[in-house]
């Protein structure tokens, strides 16, 4: 359902840097793919423009075989607002808005019915846990509670994609595995096409498939299997090979 074709990004300034090199993926309807790679290596870049955040310099993104690069603004900004969903690091939950408001605002953006919207508020809330905290506002719940609404928030519309950008950065370990399970639930359940990227290697053993990038180039690729314990240590031995920065394993939890 993605193809990401000899995908290239230099950013222009003072001095043009080469982000991503040549970069080709594919991810299949249904499948959860994690993205990893040293700090710098050109992950939150391919994401970027997986989203329509941001654009190739060369090369093309489909999705469903559709490039949404080319769709005009007001069109771009539906396909962004029903096809995909986003999960960020830092939540990006408005902070005037209620758990529940904040949930609804794909559906608000989108102009639908009040009772629907609250109807299916309420339903995926209890998929994930968090009904008794709907009427909160986000600085009286805590990060994995945030965490959790801002999942909400991004499958409320049922996105064909969901793109997430370490989600469990901020998270707590026990928080963090809570965040992994619901994502793999979401995944098999109602078969959504997830792309997570992330530092964490607990985090992406929950994955299908793991790409690794170093330097803006593909460097390879593991597939989970179905023992997660030894995936999750197949995933620590390719970072190892990786390298990296010291800062990198500040964020690798054990
Ligand atoms: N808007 C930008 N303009 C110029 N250079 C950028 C821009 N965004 C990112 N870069 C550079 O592109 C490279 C890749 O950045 P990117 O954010 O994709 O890395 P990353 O793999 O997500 O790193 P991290 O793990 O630290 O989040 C980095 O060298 C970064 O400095
Ligand atoms: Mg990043």
């Amino acid at each position: 359902m993605l193809h990401v074709k000899q995908v290239s990004k230099v950013y222009e300034g003072k001095v043009a840097y080469r982000a991503l090199t040549d970069i080709n993926l594919t991810i299949e309807e249904g499948e959860f793919v994690g993205v990893m790679g040293p700090s710098g290596s050109g992950k939150t870049t391919l994401l970027n423009m997986i989203a329509t955040i941001d654009e190739p310099t060369t090369g093309e993104i489909l999705i469903n075989g559709d490039d949404p690069h080319r769709l005009k603004k007001d069109k771009l900004a539906t396909f962004r607002r029903r096809e995909l969903g986003f999960i960020f690091q830092d939540f990006n939950l408005l902070h005037t808005l209620t758990v529940e408001e904040n949930i609804m605002l794909p559906l608000t953006l989108d102009g639908r019915k009040v009772k629907e919207m609250k109807q299916k508020t309420a339903q995926i809330a209890g998929k994930l846990g968090i009904s008794d905290i709907l009427t909160k506002r986000t600085y009286e719940i805590s990060g994995g509670q945030m965490q959790r609404a801002a999942i909400a928030r991004a499958m409320i519309h049922t996105p064909e994609l969901l793109l997430a950008d370490e989600p469990t950065g901020n998270l707590d370990s026990k928080s963090s595995k809570d965040v992994m399970q619901l994502l793999e639930v979401i995944n098999k359940k109602d078969e959504a096409t997830m792309m997570l990227v992330t530092h964490d290697p607990q985090a992406a053993s929950y994955c299908n498939r793991v790409v690794f990038i170093r330097d803006g180039k593909f460097y390879s690729e593991i597939h989970r299997g179905n023992n997660r314990q030894a995936f999750f240590q197949k995933i620590i031995d390719m970072l190892s090979l990786l390298g990296g920065d010291d800062n990198d394993f500040s964020s690798v939890r054990i």
